[in-house]
């Protein structure tokens, strides 16, 4: 451990197995992980059709594990054509010359400020309590801004605005008047200014507390983009790949962006494959411009094509609704119980838990002591990157394989976390 630098000191336990949704320590201690380790394992540990989709590769005579990108790839290519095929209609370009969500987001922003460098436009609106990602660039563009320091760089030709929160609308206004007003703001905001080149946004932004916004709010954002000709870049690193109940966020909510990020949960945690699918007037980047080395390998391809088969042709999205629901009404019931939670909610299987004062402010400092005493009952739930940052809420991103009974299990050990950090 004393070689390991500042930045990268992990906790104290060690996971050295693991099955399902379920993860083992050094000490073969059994934890329920609704983490999905660093949100990415859709189909959880070990799945047979990902360990099977490695294995094929692997056993195959003269099987290349490195290929430049520069070269033609079979599996690249039918990947790029399936993530054509899931997407919205009229976003029919990829590039998979990339490793992580930072990349994918970084080409987001690129391909926005390249269509817009001949008029000047190089602004782009991002999320308050957003992270997009941890390259200079994609720190700048984070709304959670308390990475951000001028020693690390980006260009900080970011405005942040603040996210809708349904939880928070001011008093007295109905749902559908704050979706009209927060809408409204923004096409004030881009009418206003002439220099902005797009918004970066997620759907339900993750980082912020799992804000879950109404359908009309998407569509109205859309809507100002699609007017003012500014590139709509939909961050679906989160809700991409099964979590809320279908492949992407993007066709829920039935919008069309114009660039989407992918990553995590595409290969479900296989590392090292990320992905953006854009409109075709968004192919705008010379070659080497937003391609890395280890972007477009066969091993990911392959992994990420037999992940999505499986989502896309087991059944697995029909049953998160249900999931959905158990786990909600787990959730329900202990914010009747417990006065310090303020708020539940959620889009399939992200899920959020907003913790407050009395007097209903953000309680900025429980969740931590919530997330110890889930870690004391072999329960991992995730606390933000921001934490405690634009609110105080923890996430749930269980793995979406996860059983009833698991679902059962692992909110009977919240319930006892929570009851143990009354005061
Ligand atoms: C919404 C979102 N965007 C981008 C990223 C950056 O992804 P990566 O860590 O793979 O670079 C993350 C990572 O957690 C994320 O949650």
């Amino acid at each position: 451990m004393q070689y390991i630098a500042k930045n990268m000191i992990p906790g104290p336990i060690e996971i050295v197995r693991g099955k399902g949704i379920k993860v083992y320590d050094q000490e073969g201690r059994e934890y329920l992980d609704l983490t999905s380790q660093t949100l990415c394992l859709n189909l959880g540990h070990g799945h047979p059709v990902i360990l099977d989709a490695v294995r094929e590769l692997l056993n195959a005579d003269g099987f290349t594990y490195y290929v430049s990108p520069r070269f033609k790839n079979r599996k690249v290519a039918e990947l790029a054509e399936k993530l054509v095929e899931l997407a919205p209609k009229g976003l029919n370009k990829v590039n998979l010359h990339l490793c992580n969500g930072s990349d994918a987001t970084e080409d987001g922003l690129k391909r926005a400020r390249k269509y817009h460098r001949d008029n000047g436009k190089k602004k782009i609106v991002s999320l308050k309590g957003s992270y997009l990602g941890a390259s200079s660039e994609t720190i700048s563009a984070s709304g959670g801004n308390i990475w951000q320091e001028p020693c690390l760089g980006g260009s900080g030709d970011y405005i942040y605005i603040d996210p809708i929160e349904p939880y928070r609308k001011p008093a007295g206004m109905t749902l559908e008047d704050y979706t009209k007003a927060k809408i409204s703001e923004f096409e004030n905001l881009v009418k206003r200014r002439n220099d902005i080149a797009g918004i970066i946004m997620e759907i339900v932004p993750f980082n912020a507390g799992i804000l879950v916004p109404p359908r009309d709010y998407m569509k109205g954002i859309e809507k100002v983009c699609n007017e003012n000709d500014i590139a709509m870049i939909v961050d679906e690193i989160q809700t991409g790949f099964g979590w809320c109940g279908d492949i992407l966020a993007s066709n829920i909510y039935k919008i069309r962006p114009d660039i989407i990020a992918l990553a995590k949960g595409m290969t479900s945690g296989f590392p090292a494959l990320a992905a953006t699918v854009f409109k075709e007037k968004y192919d705008v980047l010379n070659p080497g411009t937003s391609e890395y080395t280890f972007g477009a390998q066969t091993l990911g391809s392959a992994v990420a094509l037999a992940n999505i088969n499986y989502l896309t042709t087991s059944g697995i999205l029909d049953t998160i609704p249900e999931k959905h629901e158990r786990f909600m009404s787990h959730l329900k019931r202990m914010k009747e119980k417990y006065p310090f939670v303020g708020d539940v909610r959620g889009l399939g299987l992200l899920l959020g838990v907003e913790f407050i004062h009395e007097d209903g402010s953000p309680d900025k400092e429980i969740g931590i002591d919530v997330f110890h005493a889930c870690i004391e009952r072999r329960l991992f739930i995730n606390i933000p990157t921001t934490f405690p940052g634009y609110h105080s809420a923890i996430s749930i991103k269980p793995p979406i394989i996860i059983t009833p009974k698991e679902i059962d299990e692992s909110m009977g050990r919240l319930d006892e976390a929570l009851q143990s950090c009354m005061r």
